[in-house]
């Protein structure tokens, strides 16, 4: 099979690392990819987004399956714009369609989801500028901390968590009134406070089958100790030790099923990941929210834990038949540490060389936002690059991979020295 990959992070590295595993494949393009992924195939400069330049690229290349790494080229339509075309409506789409990609695209249209198809969430309403009133009537009946989201794609910082009523009304005006978030806080969604501690499940589906991949826990906060601004995660940790058993049973059973059923029932043309961010409440899970792709940095853990063949698992979620699917995993603890720019996630320079990474270890250093440049690679993103590495106990783990990120450095260089302590 010739894949085209679309992306360029952490986690289109780790899948390219994946995928050129499998003995299915002929060819991977990794498109745009970034200094570590010509490893595994050709980065071809085409923006996933320009979906004529990527009908002439799969026309001239043959390409069997195209996998989509970020939500942007989803939520633009991109399955759609694929599966309407008779040129190039049999190659097999590893990303839901448009409206499936709304159940990340819009906060309003993933609750309405959930209530609809029963899914256990945060009790919500959503409000625009024309019920603003109404807005901080609804905020007068709830409890500090007051959860304010907008609704639309807003670069991981639509989400206010805030202490006050006043500062909550503030903000809320703000978003509706001010475009705070531009077109994405046009509508806000104001919620119940989940308390208990987060993680994230993955689920890839067929649109009727579905398997559960290991879950993780992602830390997304600049500082040790959860502190500063949120990024896009910071490290990662696979398997999670206070979700096994019993809890892993009832999300399954009050959580994915009834989302794929809704899928399903509601006619979404969805084959692809289902990434659902999750509050443990005292042992019972509710969803915080869906995301139509894998998490990054939760892939760095993730698929190093998968010993069966993606490929295969593609190809059967394009064939509709992830029941025939069989899920092998590497029980022990894989451990990612995200190693990013001095200044992210705030502004941060950008082509500092970066040294040690021909160092051998028993690890995966895997590139995120790296480029190749007359034969030196260099940093050229806020996430630079994350050491994964497994381990018997978390401890074992997170020590192999600091040992690796010490072995790598780069002007500016900051990580977090905390990633799995609070689960050891
Ligand atoms: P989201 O963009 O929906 O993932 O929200 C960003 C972060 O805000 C989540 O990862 C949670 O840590 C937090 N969060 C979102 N919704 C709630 C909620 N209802 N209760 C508590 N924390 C929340
Ligand atoms: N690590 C969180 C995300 O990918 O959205």
């Amino acid at each position: 099979m010739n894949v085209l990959l679309l992306g360029s992070g952490g986690r289109e590295f780790t899948f390219a690392w994946k995928l050129v595993q499998s003995p299915l494949l002929t060819r991977l393009f990794i498109a745009p990819g970034n200094g570590g992924t010509h490893h595994f195939g050709t980065n071809v400069d085409l923006n996933g987004e320009d979906f004529e330049a990527v009908k002439s690229f799969v026309l001239r290349e043959k390409i069997d399956m195209v996998v989509v790494g970020p939500e942007a080229p989803l939520v633009a339509g991109i399955a759609d714009f694929i599966q309407s075309d008779p040129s190039i409506k049999h190659i097999t789409v590893i990303g839901p369609d448009k409206q499936g990609a709304t159940l990340e695209g819009s906060k309003d249209f993933a609750k309405a989801f959930m209530k609809r198809h029963r899914v256990p969430t945060a009790a919500y309403e959503t409000f625009t500028a024309a019920t603003l009133e109404k807005g901080y009537q609804f905020l007068e009946t709830l409890k500090a901390p007051y959860v304010l989201k907008a609704d639309g794609l807003a670069a991981g910082k639509g989400v206010l968590i805030l202490n006050n009523l006043q500062e909550a009304k503030d903000e809320l005006r703000a978003m509706l009134q001010d475009a705070k978030f531009g077109e994405a806080s046009s509508s806000v969604v104001i919620e119940e406070f989940l308390d208990g501690i987060e993680l994230s499940v993955f689920v890839l589906t067929d649109g009727k089958n579905y398997v559960i991949l290991p879950e993780a826990k992602d830390y997304k906060r600049i500082g040790d100790g959860d502190t500063g601004l949120n990024t896009g995660g910071m490290g990662a940790v696979s398997p999670v030790p206070f979700a096994q058993g019993e809890f892993l049973h009832k999300v399954e059973e009050r959580i994915v099923k009834p989302t794929i059923a809704g899928i399903q029932k509601d006619g979404y043309n969805y084959k692809g990941f289902v990434f659902i961010g999750l509050m443990n409440i005292k042992g019972d899970p509710f969803v915080i929210e869906y995301n139509v792709r894998m998490g990054d940095p939760e892939t760095e853990v993730v698929l190093p834990r998968l010993q069966s063949d993606l490929l295969e698992l593609f190809d059967l979620c394009g064939k509709e038949r992830l029941d025939q699917a069989i899920l092998k995993l590497n029980p022990d603890t894989a451990l990612t540490i995200m190693s990013v720019s001095g200044g992210y996630p705030g502004s941060y320079p950008k082509g500092r060389i970066i040294e040690g990474l021909d160092v051998p270890t028993d690890g995966l250093v895997i590139h995120a936002g790296t480029t190749k440049l007359g034969g030196k690679i260099m940093t050229s993103g806020g996430r630079v690059l994350a050491c994964t590495a497994f381990g018997k106990s978390i401890k074992e783990a997170q020590k192999k991979a600091y040992h690796m990120t010490s072995l790598i450095s780069f002007d500016g260089q900051y990580f977090r020295k905390d990633i799995g302590n609070d689960l050891l």
